[in-house]
């Protein structure tokens, strides 16, 4: 802890109770209206011993990412994961332990990986698209989340039967469900370790041992088959994998990344997905010309490519990133004290009208030309050393299935009026999960 003398950026006006049920329930225009109130760096105290000092000055964002990870800790911020994800994930780590995971995890998500993950991105989202119901609206966010679940299980844990995907699919699925919403993660935290009847920790536990289970068993019949390494999905290539000392991974670990990638990788997507269609549909100027780009003969994907990027400029899932202070660090001429929570906000960032003129607006115009936005002024998959192992991964899939779906339909809006944002376990999400009714693809 530091000392309460220390000299923090403002705090807002209001009451802790004010300040949780503003971040949780309502987070876009809480933070607007600290940002507002206080400025470039304000500090939040969202439970007793948190300190949180928010900023949307890119260069603590700068600093945030080229500063010492030692002092600058990822890992102890996610520490409420650890009941999922295990204590050998790479999101828990920090110094030394997190750079050997982190090494080991890269070379299967190097962007020329991605060209082999990509036809089981196409197949899986052509599928999915041809079966969205044409006579009604519906959300896209749940078939969203099928497709990534699907593609995880396929690109990253190589289980292209079908049998086996649902095997161990099912059991994954019902510890994600188990965290799936604030709500049950509190619940989760409030009832740790209680095994009453009615309890949801005992059932949480009772999920994840069927899945690790089984996880368990995949990970020694892999180890015992002399080809697996050979396969070209991320687990084979983790289990080929080797660090400095020739050492590779131990079951434990591979157990951790397996879920810490599924856990990172698949929420996070399908919602990034769903705000794409939610925006494109609010915006026919945009829509007319991604399909006409992507209908036509030689199709480029140029415009394809800046409609990911301002979605995720616009509508950022992940809010901020997080790094917990070990010694004192100064930022925008605040001397913060070892013990805080520096936290760049990347929907703050994302907003500044000096950066991103009418920022509201949905233009992916901004990311094509010569003055595209910079390192530290995009920031939808953090950065530095703890920079998003699955950025092209998950850009090269909301683009596939972007691709997928205009080619064939055409969607629109239910209602003109935009979603607004909820809060889920980490994400910020389309509050009507992108509802949409599909026209043909010929319509106009
Ligand atoms: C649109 C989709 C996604 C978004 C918006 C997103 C965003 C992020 C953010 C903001 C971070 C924290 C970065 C930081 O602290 O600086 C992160 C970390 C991470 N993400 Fe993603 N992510 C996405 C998809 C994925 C996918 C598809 C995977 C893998 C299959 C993945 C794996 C990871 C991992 C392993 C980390 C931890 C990196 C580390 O601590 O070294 N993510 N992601």
């Amino acid at each position: 802890m530091y000392s309460s003398g220390a000299q923090l950026p403002p705090r807002p006006d209001l009451s802790r109770f004010q300040m949780s049920a503003g971040f949780m329930l309502t987070p876009t225009r809480f933070l607007r209206s600290c940002q507002r109130r206080c400025g470039d760096y304000f500090t939040l105290m969202p439970q007793p011993g948190r300190t949180l000092v928010i900023t949307s000055d890119p260069a603590a964002v700068k600093q945030v990412f080229t500063g010492d990870p030692d002092v600058l800790h990822a890992g102890a911020g996610n520490i409420p994961l650890e009941p999922l994800l295990g204590p050998s994930s790479v999101l828990l780590l920090d110094g030394s332990e997190h750079l050997r995971q982190r090494r080991l995890l890269l070379p299967p998500f190097h962007g020329e990986r991605m060209r082999g993950y990509g036809a089981v991105m196409d197949e899986v989202a052509e599928r999915h698209v041809a079966a969205w119901p044409r006579d009604r609206s519906f959300p896209l966010l749940p078939s969203m989340q099928a497709i990534t679940l699907e593609v995880i299980m396929r690109a990253v844990f190589g289980f292209e039967d079908a049998e086996r995907r649902e095997r161990i699919g099912a059991p994954l699925r019902r510890v994600l469900d188990a965290v799936g919403t604030r709500t049950r993660v509190l619940a989760l935290a409030l009832t740790a370790g209680r095994q009453g009847p009615l309890s949801p920790w005992r059932r949480f536990a009772a999920a994840r041992a069927r899945a690790d289970e089984l996880l368990y068993e995949e990970i020694r019949a892999r180890r015992s088959d002399p080809d697996a390494e050979r396969g070209e999905d991320v687990f084979s290539l983790l289990l080929a994998a080797r660090d400095e000392d020739g050492r590779g991974m131990s079951e434990d670990e591979l157990r951790d990344e397996l879920m810490t990638l599924l856990v990172a990788g698949h929420e996070t997507t399908a919602t990034a997905l769903a705000w794409a269609f939610e925006r494109l549909t609010r915006n026919p100027r945009v829509l007319a010309e991604l399909i006409s780009e992507q209908r036509s003969a030689d199709a480029g994907e140029e415009y394809l490519d800046a409609v990911v990027k301002e979605t995720l400029r616009l509508r950022p899932v992940v809010p901020a990133v997080v790094r917990r202070l070990q010694a004192p660090m100064e930022f925008g001429g605040w001397e913060l004290p070892a013990g805080v929570n520096i936290a760049p906000s990347i929907f703050l960032l994302h907003r500044r009208a000096d950066l991103y003129p009418s920022p509201e607006e949905f233009r992916p115009e901004r990311f094509l030309g010569d003055d595209a936005p910079g390192t530290y002024e995009w920031i939808p998959f953090g950065g530095g050393v703890r920079r998003c192992l699955g950025a092209s991964f998950a850009m090269f899939e909301m683009k596939a299935v972007l691709r997928a779906a205009l080619r064939t339909v055409r969607p629109r809006v239910t209602s003109a009026r935009g979603e607004g944002t909820t809060r889920r376990a980490i994400t910020f999400t389309p509050s009507g999960g992108a509802k949409v009714r599909l026209d043909p693809a010929g319509a106009a």
